[in-house]
């Protein structure tokens, strides 16, 4: 079993393990850093600007504020709709996201609390020149690496601001547990992610996922595309049982994240899907826990391992990304972003 056989890695899967094996310090200790935010004025609505690896902060902060009457919003390009927000978190890993910085210039006229989470560049410098709380997190790692630092980080001043309990850090230190379970050095039979990424490799991945636990599904196709360099398609549950299945290709396989609390009819669809398509082309993907945030969190950690078990089995590089990388180069587009952001910095 050749996720069994690690000892010889590649140096960029042994970083790649590391960084993960990290998960939760990374995230405790970026909790640490966004509860120290001053807590000023308890907003009612908040809005999450950022993309890619930066972008699922958001969606994984408004799925756990979605229960608490704090209304939000997720902002994933060069603007956010003018909505009165009291507090906008600006998050971008690099901190030189052109879509992030053309968005939060868009938004100093309305004056909002703006928090950013960020390891710097010119997001930091923004966002210090208009009077906002800079959160610095976790530097020289790939952004999606950083997930926990900058997920603990938005968290912690989302606690700061009084919106979600800090108890909540109770159930990530609980989840040292399952992180053993998945780790490298645990072997493929008690190995959930291994088995999981095995059961994925050679086929085509569609995730299935519902309402608060699309992130996870999401993070999922994310990690796929930039760490195990595969295609893979999303599709919203119940709608996909509605169209999506009919356009299934040959060799797919549907990967359900799911969590304990989902409505009725999901489980139901999800049921009838199995019975339809047979066992072996429908896995789900479920961690367990005490909490709604235990549960989304343990199924974070499981399918980044996931990816990374991923690019082993097709021997691809889990860290870099160079398409991205030579698109962000040519982007003309961008370089106006940078003139217009570094006049505004002065
Ligand atoms: O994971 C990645 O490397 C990308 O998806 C980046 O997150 C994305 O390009 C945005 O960059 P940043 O997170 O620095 O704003």
């Amino acid at each position: 079993m050749k996720l069994d056989n690690l000892s010889d890695l590649h140096p960029r899967y042994v970083e790649a393990f590391k960084i993960l094996d990290s998960y939760i310090d990374d995230f405790l200790k970026g909790f640490s850093s966004g509860v120290n935010v001053p807590s000023g004025v308890r907003p009612k609505n908040v809005a999450f600007i950022g993309v890619g690896g930066s972008g699922i902060i958001g969606d994984i902060a408004s799925a756990i504020l979605s229960n608490s009457g704090v209304s939000s919003g997720v902002f994933k390009g060069y603007e956010i709709n003018s909505n009165q927000w009291d507090a906008v978190f600006a998050i971008s890993y690099s901190g030189e996201t052109a879509e992030t910085l053309e968005a939060v210039l868009g938004i100093v006229e309305e004056n909002p609390r703006v928090v950013a989470i960020t390891s710097g560049g010119r997001l930091e410098k923004v966002v210090k020149k208009i009077g906002g709380d800079v959160v610095r997190i976790r530097p020289g790692i790939q952004p999606r690496y950083a997930l926990p630092s900058m997920l603990g980080a938005t968290l912690g001043v989302l606690c700061s601001m009084k919106l979600i309990p800090h108890s909540i850090t109770k159930y990530i230190e609980n989840s040292r547990n399952f992180l053993n379970t998945i780790k490298s050095e645990r072997k493929f039979d008690e190995n959930p992610a291994k088995r999981a990424a095995t059961r994925i490799h050679g086929r085509l991945p569609i995730i299935y996922a519902y309402d608060r636990v699309w992130p996870v599904g999401y993070r999922l196709k994310c990690q796929l595309n930039e760490n195990a360099k595969m295609f893979c398609h999303i599709g919203y549950l119940p709608e996909a049982l509605h169209n999506d299945v009919e356009g299934l290709p040959d060799d797919f396989i549907v990967v359900v994240p799911r969590i304990d609390a989902e409505h009725e009819g999901i489980r139901a669809g999800i049921d009838a899907l199995r019975d339809n398509l047979g066992e072996d082309r429908v896995m789900e993907l479920r961690a367990g826990g005490e909490d709604f945030i235990q549960e989304v969190f343990q199924l974070l950690m499981m399918v980044d391992y996931i990816s990374v078990y991923l690019a082993v089995l097709r021997d691809v590089d889990p860290i870099s990304i160079p398409r991205i990388s030579g698109l962000r180069r040519a982007n003309k587009y961008y370089e106006k972003v940078f003139r217009r952001v570094d006049g505004f910095i002065g």
